[in-house]
């Protein structure tokens, strides 16, 4: 390996490293990419803070899923920009410079943080996100974490010949504004730093993007084709994380049982390895797709003794059309079956799903058609979300032609069903 000279990556004002926060939005997924940008973050010599009103860099590692998710990071980006602004202003007892916040100028005294826009709004809006927000400096894909440290390199160390000796805040306005989006394959190192941030659960990713392309989602755009991880780099992590004293283990991937590897096998082999290493307590997964899920799946939560006896089975839809129209590659007949079948083989197991309502073309019969699957089958939990129309997804052609209004009613209503479904599941449980 190159050998760093890491003092040069300290902060030239205070002396010491150069701290990062980051902010981390949408799934378990970015829970753990999180996990791992800290890691390699802070073996290239930076410094983690719980504050991001001192930090030099904040990170935020971001959810395309849906445009609110979106929505919600620029704001918090503007937030953390203008807290740091008027901070710097309290320490001068000056007006500050409005404008030159809005440019992404960083303050002298306020210092505006080097901002990232990391993980999968990174690969979304590439380059383009610095013309949504000045402020933002670096972008990088979920594919193109392992390059955030040299990135903030480049930041830091640019110093144009001219500005040599002038100071770090004209230094930093000089090599702003690096994009990195269009990695596909992370180097497997990366999830061996040891750096976790749960007490007792540790993450373990086994496989990386998706290859469904279910015709609302951004996922398989932003995250890549599917990619399995090798088994034994997986098994070596849960040893890891064990020996730390995580033994709870909680495997992730966007259809986790389509797990395939060339050398331990499919993902009941992976479970039945995984629940082998001494000191696992718990296995969870998420999330199981119903077109790969069947009886060989549900005997192994049923059997497998340290498996907890839970299940998320995504449904989206109960109207064959529109599932048709999703290209998830089941209707709800075979759901329907699917449930029954879990709920046989796992007595008392719990079932979770994921629904949209809105999609294009969703008449009011479609929408009775998903709540009579939420009555059907009776979840223990149902995440429900507005259709919202996704950049480089097959129905970002369709019109969405769902008023704002009735998706929000169609929400409302599922929702509110859904909770009547899982109180009465919960008061006929306490009346055993
Ligand atoms: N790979 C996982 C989860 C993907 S995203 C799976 O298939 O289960 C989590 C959930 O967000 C999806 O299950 C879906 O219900 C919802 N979702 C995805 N794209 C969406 C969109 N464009 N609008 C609204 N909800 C969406
Ligand atoms: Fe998106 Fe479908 Fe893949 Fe889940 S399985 S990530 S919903 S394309
Ligand atoms: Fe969101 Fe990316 Fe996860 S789009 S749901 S953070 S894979």
């Amino acid at each position: 390996m190159q050998d760093i000279d890491r003092s040069e990556d300290n902060n030239k004002n205070t002396g010491k490293p150069r701290s990062v926060y980051i902010a981390t939005f949408g799934c378990q997924m970015n829970v753990r990419d999180s996990e791992v940008i800290a890691g390699i973050l802070m073996q290239a010599g930076f410094e983690l803070t719980q504050s991001e009103n001192d930090a030099d860099v904040v990170i935020f590692n971001t959810c395309a899923v849906r445009e609110h998710a979106e929505e919600k990071v620029w704001s918090e980006i503007g937030r953390v920009c203008k807290g740091r602004r008027n901070k710097g202003r309290a320490a001068r007892g000056l007006a500050g410079n409005a404008r030159e916040l809005r440019k992404g100028v960083p303050d002298p005294i306020g210092r505006k943080p080097v901002i990232g826009l990391v993980g999968c709004m990174g690969r979304n809006y590439g380059a383009g996100a610095f013309e949504r927000s000045p402020l933002v400096d670096f972008v990088a894909g979920p594919q193109d974490i392992a390059k955030i440290p040299e990135i903030l390199r480049r930041i830091f160390h640019s110093r144009p010949p001219a500005l040599h000796g002038k100071g770090e805040d004209e230094a930093i306005l000089f090599e702003r504004k690096i994009f990195e989006v269009d990695g596909n394959v992370r180097p497997e190192k990366i999830y061996h730093t040891g750096f976790r941030s749960g007490k007792t659960q540790a993450y373990v990713v086994i496989s990386e993007g998706c290859s469904n392309h279910c015709s609302y989602c951004i996922v398989p755009y932003v995250r890549g084709p599917l990619r399995h991880r090798r088994g034994e780099d997986i098994l070596r992590e849960v040893r890891d994380a064990v020996s730390r004293g995580l033994s709870e283990i909680f495997l992730l991937g966007q259809n986790v049982n389509s797990y395939r590897s060339g050398d331990k096998g499919d993902f009941v082999d992976l479970l039945e390895d995984a629940q082998a290493i001494e000191g696992v307590k718990e296995i969870t997964f998420i999330s199981s797709h119903p077109r790969d899920s069947g009886t060989r799946l549900f005997k192994a939560i049923g059997g497998l003794e340290r498996v907890k006896k839970w299940l998320h089975l995504p449904f989206q839809s109960g109207s064959d059309r529109v599932l048709k129209a999703m290209n998830r590659g089941y209707n709800s007949k075979y759901y329907l079956e699917l449930a029954r079948e879990y709920r046989r083989i796992v007595p008392g197991g719990e079932l979770s799903t994921d629904v949209i309502v809105g999609f294009p073309g969703e008449t009011e019969e479609d929408f009775r058609a998903t709540c009579r699957m939420l009555e059907d089958v009776r979840f223990n939990t149902a995440y429900i979300f507005k259709y919202s129309p996704r950049p480089h997804s097959m129905a970002a052609s369709l019109e969405d032609d769902v008023p704002r209004l009735e998706k929000e009613r169609r929400h409302r209503l599922a929702l509110d069903l859904q909770k009547r479904i899982s109180l009465s599941g919960k008061q006929r449980g306490k009346a055993k």
